[in-house]
């Protein structure tokens, strides 16, 4: 018997087990994979768990658990977790698929029709949503950061619901990434945090550090009477109440906060600014977008190297 444990084959077999010569093998792949982490050279497969899934109703009590869930995820069974008495907004069941409508066309054309093979970060990944879109398109390895722990629970319930080890999630703040730690990726998503960020020239460029080729940002966008000029508004946000409407996205902020809402202007500047000189909007041609983005108060941008 074998299974997988942190991507080594291990056997159950005692006589391989008790030799020694198992750990020794398993020792030099840790140390190979340190060393070319540090060199942000992942070595990550696609890969299905094994092992017993969970059963419907271990997966429907997680459901009821750790709902609102901010994206609506298909799970086997037939579940989602877009539960209509459980959600409060509709943005909660629309938003991801909307997203995927709107962002992955020109995203997968860019990158030769799939994610085969691409290392993705997906930063105020939320519970989740475009880092197992990103993994459903193929890619090779998929790493989602957020700040808050119930968000990330939600993730990993996910992960854990889907049998999914090319994904993984962590409790990071995107101020705190560090490519000797997390190593580079080829294509980052910023969906729906630029304009949260109380330091955004500092953060997007921590973001540019770890980023090869492309980045997404999909963000509010301030609406300036001097259009061609880069402004950015600074907003003051208070705590949300247990029971807000936005409390599945809306949990990082403890306390006052300060943030910037950059106009059109600006983001495109600032992707220029950080090493991206290839900056283009996506249209927002497909139905069923929330109609801030029609309105153009909300704006995603493929930003890349080349
Ligand atoms: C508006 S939600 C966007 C979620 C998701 N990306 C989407 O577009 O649907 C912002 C997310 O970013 C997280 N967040 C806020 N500030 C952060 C920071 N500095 N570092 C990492 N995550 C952060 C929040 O916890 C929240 O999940």
């Amino acid at each position: 018997m074998q299974r997988w444990v942190n991507g080594i084959m291990a056997h159950s077999n005692p006589s391989i087990q008790q030799s020694g010569h198992l750990e020794t093998l398993l020792w030099r792949f840790y140390e190979n994979r340190l060393r070319s982490h540090q060199k942000g050279k992942h070595c990550h497969r696609l890969r299905k768990a094994e092992g017993p899934a969970m059963t419907e109703q271990e997966m429907r009590d997680e459901i009821r658990r750790l709902a609102p869930f901010r994206h609506a995820v298909d799970l086997p069974y037939g579940l989602s977790t877009y539960v209509p008495e459980l959600n409060r907004r509709e943005t909660e069941r629309t938003r991801l698929s909307n997203l995927v409508k709107h962002v992955w066309p020109s995203l997968l054309q860019i990158c030769g029709g799939s994610f085969h093979g691409q290392r993705i970060l997906d930063v105020g990944c939320n519970c989740g949503g475009f880092s197992f879109g990103a993994a459903k398109s193929g890619a090779e390895y998929v790493l989602g950061i957020d700040v808050v722990d119930r968000y990330v629970e939600q993730a990993n319930f996910i992960k854990r619901a889907l049998a999914l080890q090319q994904v993984e999630f962590k409790k990071m703040l995107i101020e705190d990434l560090d490519e000797a730690i997390v190593g580079h990726f080829d294509i980052t998503f910023c969906f729906g945090i630029l304009y949260n960020l109380e330091n955004p020239v500092l953060a997007m460029k921590k973001l540019s550090s770890v980023t090869r080729r492309i980045m997404v940002v999909d963000t509010d966008v301030a609406q300036t009477a001097i259009g061609e000029s880069p402004i950015w508004r600074m907003n003051f946000r208070d705590p949300d109440t247990p029971e807000s409407p936005s409390i599945s996205t809306s949990l990082w902020r403890m306390k006052r906060v300060c943030q910037f809402e950059p106009n059109a202007h600006a983001v495109n500047e600032l992707l220029n600014f950080i090493g991206f000189s290839n900056v283009m909007p996506i249209e927002p041609v497909v139905e069923g977008l929330e109609k801030r983005y029609y309105r153009g108060k909300r704006k995603t941008w493929l930003a890349r190297r080349e």
